[in-house]
């Protein structure tokens, strides 16, 4: 006859595999949790870091700056073709070059600006007296065929880019 002790050891025995697998369970059923946690934590915050790059981008130079920073390449302005690939009318660039056209005896200047939602954007062209709206097929993005093609066959690229893309503009610009 088995003594106490030898029951209760017999006891863990049988049970000690069932106790081993529920045990496992719990560990893959834990790791599981955190792995889609971690998943919804990284998704999160991949969007917040992407909301507040765009919105670092959605910053503009002021005239006053502008005209501080371009008094110093004034000679080489003479019969150029700019291009202002991330500015539209309401950008100070454009303002400012417009305003100074004939002064600096510019050639031609041109401006695209990105439609943050995708929808199609426009070029404006301004030749000394009028300003021409002509519509893009993509959204602006100075990455697309048709904003590079302006920067190939223009004189001067000048704008202040997106800080989020400051590489890739760099890049593009070589
Ligand atoms: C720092 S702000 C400067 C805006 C303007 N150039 C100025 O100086 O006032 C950069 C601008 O680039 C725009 N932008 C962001 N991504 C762009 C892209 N891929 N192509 C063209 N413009 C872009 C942003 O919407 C933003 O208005």
């Amino acid at each position: 006859m088995a003594n106490r002790t030898d029951e209760v050891g017999l006891n863990l025995a049988r049970l000690s595999p069932y106790f081993f697998f529920i045990f496992l369970l719990k560990i893959l059923l834990f790791t599981k949790v955190c792995d889609i946690y971690n998943k919804i934590y990284m998704v999160r915050n991949i969007n917040l870091t992407k909301a507040r790059r765009a919105k670092n981008d959605e910053f503009y130079t002021q005239y006053k700056d502008i005209e501080a920073e371009c008094q110093h390449y004034i000679q080489h302005f003479k019969n150029q073709w700019i291009y202002l690939p991330c500015d539209d009318e309401n950008s100070n660039f454009w303002k400012y070059f417009v305003d100074h056209f004939k002064e600096y005896g510019l050639k031609r200047l041109t401006a695209t600006h990105i439609n943050l939602d995708g929808t199609s954007s426009y070029r404006l062209d301004y030749d000394g007296s009028e300003t021409l709206k002509t519509a893009l097929e993509g959204n602006g993005d100075f990455r697309s065929d048709e904003c590079t093609k302006i920067k190939d066959e223009c004189d001067m690229v000048i704008t202040n880019p997106p800080f989020s893309l400051f590489r890739e503009f760099i890049k593009w610009l070589e």
